[in-house]
């Protein structure tokens, strides 16, 4: 029998927001009213609008990107103010309104220290980094273990792209991430009973995925602190607590890293995490999704959506919880 995959913006026509729509009033609107932009929306709202062929070209300012064609979202964006003001990060404590406290963390200058199973150790300095790379814009889905999701144009690298700056060694297996552990700006850090600092990983394969990248944009500007700032992981196809924040460590290992949030608890969040419906987290259901910033609720898709591109990493993966 034939499986095909649907694709991930192949949503029912009631559930889908167009393109224009979504670029045109909503989130333009709410990401200039958000940067004090107020009479210059119309002139975004013109820089935004899809190209003859349905493709948006992207948000402007100064992280402003060509947008990848193969990921349309299939619904509108979160209004900016939501994406800006509603937030984990546990760093800044475990409210979702820590967006004010997260303003303290300096992120300049910034640097990333890259070693473990590499040809040679690097630090190298984020300004050097995205000298060296192009940005993309990507227009992704991201689905919180919570069950509620965003929409969000970020700006990045793919995250294959740093595995080539990195000449990780053959022995690699995962790639490990290691975030900000400043204690003068994150109150959260005296929460000892976390297991700090914040630590996420992939395996190889998942990292080489096209669709993972390091995102240092959102919304055209530079990738604010309670979204991650100044750089941060996103694999949208894995619940956003796989999406490490304001990175300062690559390290490549050949044993499975104990993540952050498997070592709080490992029954209800695992290694793998990726999406699905059909797998309930063990305290709440997975099978429908609350979109931020809209009155809405929504059945989640498996990987989010995102299944053409990522199914086929876990065939033959047997005996692990692959969805939690
Ligand atoms: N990264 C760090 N360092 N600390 C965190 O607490 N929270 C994760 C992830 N990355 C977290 C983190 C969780 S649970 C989610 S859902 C996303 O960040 C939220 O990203 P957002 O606030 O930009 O939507």
């Amino acid at each position: 029998m034939l499986i095909r995959w649907r694709h991930g913006w192949e949503i029912p026509e009631s559930e889908a927001t167009p393109e224009r729509v979504a670029l045109g009033r909503r989130s333009l609107l709410g990401s200039a009213a958000a940067l004090g932009l107020g009479g210059s929306a119309v002139a975004a709202r013109a820089a935004v609008s899809p190209t003859p062929a349905g493709v948006p070209t992207g948000f402007p300012g100064p992280m402003a990107a060509p947008v990848d064609p193969r990921f349309l979202p299939g619904r509108a964006f979160t209004p900016s103010k939501d994406v800006y003001t509603y937030n984990n990060y546990y760093e800044f404590g475990s409210q979702k309104n820590i967006w004010r406290e997260a303003q303290r963390l300096p992120l300049h200058p910034w640097s990333i220290t890259i070693d473990g199973l590499v040809e040679q150790k690097q630090t190298i300095g984020l300004e050097d980094l995205l000298k060296q790379v192009s940005l993309q814009e990507r227009l992704y889905r991201h689905r919180c273990v919570e069950a509620w999701a965003l929409t969000i144009p970020w700006t990045g690298l793919p995250l294959k792209r740093l595995l080539e700056i990195a000449k990780p060694l053959s022995s690699a297996k995962y790639i490990v991430f290691r975030t900000d552990e400043n204690h003068r700006a994150m109150p959260g850090l005296r929460e000892v009973w976390y297991p700090w600092p914040y630590v996420e990983g992939l395996t190889m394969f998942e990292a080489s995925n096209d669709l993972a990248i390091l995102a240092v944009g959102l919304y055209g500007q530079p990738l604010k602190p309670q979204n991650g700032g100044p750089i941060r992981l996103v694999v949208p196809w894995k619940y956003g607590f796989k999406s490490a924040k304001a990175i300062v460590q690559v390290t490549f290992a050949a044993k499975r890293p104990l993540t952050f949030w498997e070592e709080v608890d490992g029954r209800e969040y695992g290694f793998w995490a990726n999406v699905n419906p059909a797998v309930p987290h063990p305290r709440w259901s997975q099978a429908r999704e609350r979109l931020i910033g809209f009155d809405k609720v929504v059945p989640t898709q498996i990987y989010n959506g995102y299944g053409e591109w990522v199914a086929g990493m876990y065939k033959g993966i047997k005996g692990q919880q692959l969805f939690r």
